[in-house]
């Protein structure tokens, strides 16, 4: 099984970045726990804070490869709530996505609450912290035996 985590702008600086909000740990880190945790799924990783890196990762990996990824988390950050470019692109691949966020953002500003990609993407998690990303592929594993 392979699944692809994305992470978009600002998410690089997990760890640093108001700790009070996203918390101290730094996504490297945590992703070597996920990949021990499930040794026997390829875990990819790709972060950008650019919004057309992010479509073009997402389209090699979830449209144009040979064996598309069984699903992709996707942490679009502040994309999430602008962006109808995301939107267009993750309606059109083939493996499905679901959409996490490691703060409650419902619990936040109110320009947070409205999500561009929750109707194309296949669930949404968030405010379970990093955790987020763990239940995702949950349910991405979910998912797959379902199929
Ligand atoms: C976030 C929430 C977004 O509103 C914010 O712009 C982020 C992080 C989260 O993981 O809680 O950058 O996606």
């Amino acid at each position: 099984m392979k699944i692809l985590i994305v992470n978009g702008p600002n998410l690089n600086l997990l760890g640093r970045r108001e700790p009070g909000i996203y918390g101290s740990r730094t996504f490297e880190d945590f992703l070597e726990e996920l990949r021990r945790h499930y040794s026997d799924i390829e875990i990819g990783y790709y972060q950008s804070n650019v919004e057309g890196c992010l479509i073009d990762k997402m389209q090699e990996e979830g449209f144009l490869s040979d064996k598309p990824a069984d699903g992709i988390v996707l942490n679009a950050g502040a994309y999430t709530h602008t962006s109808i470019a995301l939107h267009d692109c993750i309606r059109s691949l083939k493996s499905p996505v679901v959409e996490v966020h490691i703060s409650n953002v419902h619990q936040r500003e109110e320009f947070r609450h409205h999500s561009m990609i929750s109707p194309v993407c296949c669930g949404v998690i968030c405010g379970f912290g990093l955790d987020s990303y763990r239940l995702a592929i949950e349910a991405i594993i979910a998912v797959a035996k379902g199929k």
